[in-house]
């Protein structure tokens, strides 16, 4: 028996996360703690919070687990930098300096900033720790696994074999070809931001046609047996990590897009043809995605996929994957992206310490609690209204009912990048105006970006075509909405007819459940539109000082935070 903590950062977005005698005690994301979004460095505020929920001292950790091989990390930056030389003269200095400067020691930093001793700090691979969390928080005893995201070490994506408690490699792609970073160069190129754009891209794809086949074919090649290799002379990232695409990927599709231009859709010829590039990218996506599933399928002979790294978040391509990889289940961890590694990094090291394999994730609220009753003292002396509901479903209900907006607090936050009814925005999904109202004032999301509806588990597939699976707890994946119901959900609808599902049940959370139940009851339908609590562009919110501080800095209606009812007005 053992208590493992699992680290990631230094690249993308950090976290840490903690499994005690084989049970998943917390995982939590530096960025909600620090509060900046995405924050990549050493997670020590999620790793101390982690122990301190679990009444730990670092002390008490049998092993530490970093979820990346620093120094095999460092011979690829090395050995990709010399490659190109000289034209990655310019970055070379800056590689070395960040790989130097910190990274292959961070084992060191990692023991000194806990306060733990050396010889228990230990990393894993990369995609060994993508792999994990994707299929050792599965439901499946047995599992083919594909892991695919930008590059780890020197993999870009792996195919596995999960059984029982052990992994076992069947194949690997590795950098420079990499789909993570095929989506990534074009998501700067379209003038969005990498690592944060990624959405944008696929929302955007479906207002465009994938028209673009040709020139794509340029840029990517898909083989028979689910490889593929990048066209390399459009892609910088071998000489420019920061920009991601070449002058000759200009010379391909045409100029870039210029970032934080206002998009017009209908009336731009030029937003057009960038749409049907999104639209393109998307199509060719799937496409490898599918291959490499079809792939894995043959090699395993498993029925269930798993999926983890920063590509499987891509919902759209997961709906597909289910639909005709030939897979009859298919699960992808919530946190799909680099902060998963921790959990899966925090797992690996609990089963190699001879612990049993955690029971599957049954629920994304992994986080830190609020305090309802110091949100309370707070609203006060900061004269805000606060009332303690006597029902907080039907409360709720009928504010979102009658076209309020609630931002809606209960227990511990969420894991992963979604909102899925610890920390959400609620708004009436059958009504235009509340919709509207939110993406003015709050969310100020691009037009082509959908908001989320969350259902009642059991009633799903009423509403929900192929809702719901293994995939749609934690929002992983689209469903089409049932013909009947397109023109009631509009506010949730995609522009092809598709919605980014979040089933709800008593085990995933029980008081956004008990919301939905009530809304049954007002609006007709057991759905709310459902949205991540924060807003454009910031992290989602933590505790209830974030909380109480986004009411009085926005304009929604209630703030909602256990069974506390707090408004700007008096109560
Ligand atoms: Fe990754």
């Amino acid at each position: 028996m053992a208590a493992v903590l699992g680290i990631s950062g230094e690249y993308h977005d950090a976290a840490a996360a903690l499994v005690v005698d084989g049970v998943i005690v917390a995982a939590v994301q530096e960025e909600r703690l620090s509060r900046i979004k995405n924050d990549a460095r050493l997670p020590i505020h999620a790793a101390r919070a982690c122990l301190a929920h679990a009444g730990l001292a670092a002390g008490d950790l049998d092993r530490v687990v970093f979820y990346e091989d620093p120094v095999e990390k460092l011979e690829r930056v090395l050995v990709s930098t010399l490659r190109t030389f000289p034209r990655s003269l310019r970055q070379f200095p800056r590689a070395l300096g960040t790989q130097l400067g910190g990274k292959v020691w961070v084992i060191d930093r990692i023991a000194e900033a806990l306060g733990v001793a050396r010889d228990r700090v230990t990393s894993t691979e990369h995609h060994r720790a993508h792999a994990a969390s994707a299929f050792l928080c599965s439901p499946y005893p047995r599992a083919a696994v594909l892991t695919v995201d930008g590059v780890g070490e020197a993999t870009s994506t792996a195919l596995w074999h999960g059984d029982g408690t052990q992994l076992r490699e069947l194949g690997r792609i590795e950098y420079p070809h990499s789909l993570g970073l095929l989506y990534a160069g074009l998501t700067a190129y379209l003038g969005f931001e990498v690592n944060e754009g990624e959405y944008k891209v696929m929302g955007l794809a479906a207002y465009g046609k994938p028209r673009l086949g040709d020139e794509f074919a340029k840029l990517i090649q898909l083989a028979s047996d689910g490889t593929f290799e990048l066209g390399l002379p459009y892609f910088a990232y071998l000489a420019d990590a920061e920009l991601g695409f070449g002058p000759a990927m200009e010379q391909l599709l045409g100029p870039r897009r210029p970032a934080h231009r206002p998009w017009d859709l209908e009336h731009s010829a030029d937003d057009q043809h960038y749409a049907d590039i999104a639209a393109t990218l998307q199509q060719v996506t799937e496409e490898a995605l599918l291959g490499l599933a079809r792939e894995a399928r043959w090699r395993t002979g498993e029925p269930a996929l798993c999926l983890a790294g920063g590509v499987a978040l891509n919902a759209v391509a997961n709906a597909r994957l289910l639909r005709e990889s030939g897979f009859e289940r298919v699960f992808v961890h919530p946190a799909a992206g680099d902060a998963g590694g921790a959990l899966g990094a925090a797992i690996l090291g609990a089963i190699e310490l001879g612990d049993p394999r955690p029971a599957a994730l049954a629920s994304a609220a992994l986080g830190l609690p609020i305090d309802q009753g110091a949100a309370g003292d707070l609203a006060r002396e900061l004269g805000l209204g606060v009332r303690t509901a006597s029902d907080v479903a039907t409360d709720v209900a009928e504010l979102v009912a009658s076209g309020k907006i609630v931002a809606f607090c209960q227990g511990r936050f969420e894991w992963g990048p979604r909102a899925l009814g610890q920390r959400s925005i609620l708004a009436n999904p059958a009504d235009p105006d509340s919709r509207e109202r939110l993406n003015r004032a709050i969310k100020r999301r691009e037009p082509f970006r959908p908001f989320a509806p969350a259902v009642l588990r059991d009633r799903a597939s009423t509403y929900f075509e192929g809702a719901p699976s293994d995939l749609t707890p934690f929002m992983t994946t689209v469903c089409s909405i049932a013909p009947d119901h397109r023109e009631r959900l509009a506010s949730v609808r995609h522009v092809d007819g598709s919605a980014r599902v979040q089933t709800v049940d008593d085990a995933t959370a029980p008081e956004l459940a008990a919301v939905l139940g009530a809304l049954d009851r007002t609006i007709g339908m057991p759905i709310a539109l459902n949205t991540s609590f924060n807003g454009a562009g910031e992290p989602i919110i933590g505790n209830e000082i974030d909380a109480l501080g986004f009411l009085m800095s926005h304009p929604i209606d209630a703030l909602v935070i256990g069974e506390l009812v707090i408004t700007r007005g008096a109560a």
